[in-house]
């Protein structure tokens, strides 16, 4: 009998759990959970017998890895997987792979809520501003941007979008129209969806020279991660002009100087949440499940990321 291990800090709503069981009982697997877990050690100790692991953004590190020594895959039920060492994988043989798209209209759906939270002056009675007529820039062009562009063009925004991994004709095809740089992008635009990837190359690279160039009004909205920002950066931008808001998914570390120094012009949730919807679980599991299955049973490796 296969093991699975189920290791999410933040666990899945109850129905996702569900449909992942059905997915693992029905190929003859057992699958353990450990969730809510505070402590390494608790992984470490569940990984020890698993051939397979499902995680959100739980870190699977060189030392998880070689706690786990029947381990053969790990799947991140998500998009992003900077939170898996895939040297460390990869030079124990293990392959790691992500379920694209699947938790992606719930981060844009959250990015959106956040928009409007802020446009209307984070709910404090005041007349606010809409979103219509607004321009949203879309950076990064994956299955969030798309999302995004698709409930923003219901807004009545108009939308812009920067990827240079994208061709301008997919962006064009979902009314979008694409922009040759970063710089022009953020030049353009009044609100900014940011959907990049944290890597060597994305680190600390949203700073003061594209945000202090936004247009009056300027709000970032960040459901990527906190890593990609210059936060010293910002909080120079934030200091400069008193226009400039930042609406976040994941607190950055400056977040206690930016709740006293400027309220009503940052907001972040208590715990990142865009992926926390059952749909979005339940989808990004039931994957995350048949990815295992495929890869252990016919050896299929589609959404593998390290080679
Ligand atoms: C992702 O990369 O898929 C999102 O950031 C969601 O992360 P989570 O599963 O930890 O909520």
């Amino acid at each position: 009998m296969k093991r699975v291990l189920i290791a999410t800090e933040k666990p899945f709503a109850p129905a996702a759990v569900e449909s992942i069981q059905k997915v693992f009982k029905a190929s003859g697997y057992q699958a353990t959970m450990l969730e809510n877990y505070t402590e390494k050690s608790a992984l470490l100790e569940a990984v020890k017998t698993a051939e397979a692991i499902i995680i959100r953004s739980d870190k699977i590190d060189a030392e998880v890895i070689g706690a786990a020594p029947d381990l053969k895959i790990v799947v991140r039920a998500g998009a992003g997987y900077d939170n898996v060492d895939l040297a460390a994988a990869t030079a124990k043989g293990v392959v790691v792979m992500n379920t694209p798209g699947q938790n992606s209209n719930a981060v844009a759906e959250l990015a959106l809520g956040m928009m409007v939270f802020q446009a209307r002056g984070q709910f404090n009675g005041k007349p606010g501003t809409e979103l219509k007529e607004k321009t949203l820039g879309i950076h990064a062009y994956g299955w969030v941007g798309k999302n995004t562009a698709r409930i923003a063009k219901g807004f009545g925004m108009k939308v812009y979008g920067f990827d240079p991994y994208v061709e301008n004709s997919k962006m064009e095809a979902d009314g979008v129209t694409p922009v040759e740089s970063a710089e022009d992008l953020y030049s353009r635009c009044q609100y900014i969806s940011l959907n990049i990837p944290a890597n060597a190359e994305t680190k600390q690279s949203i700073g003061a020279k594209l945000l202090g160039s936004m247009p009056k009004g300027a709000t970032l909205v960040n459901t990527a991660r906190k890593e990609v920002i210059h936060e010293e950066e910002l909080l120079q931008v934030f200091a400069d002009r008193d226009d400039f808001r930042y609406l976040t998914d994941i607190a950055p570390d400056c977040a206690d100087a930016l709740v006293e120094k400027y309220p009503g012009r940052y907001f972040a949730t208590p715990k990142k949440m865009g992926a926390q919807t059952a749909e979005a679980n339940t989808n990004a599991g039931i994957a995350a499940a048949e990815q295992i299955v495929a890869f252990l049973e016919k050896g299929d490796e589609t959404y593998r990321v390290n080679r």
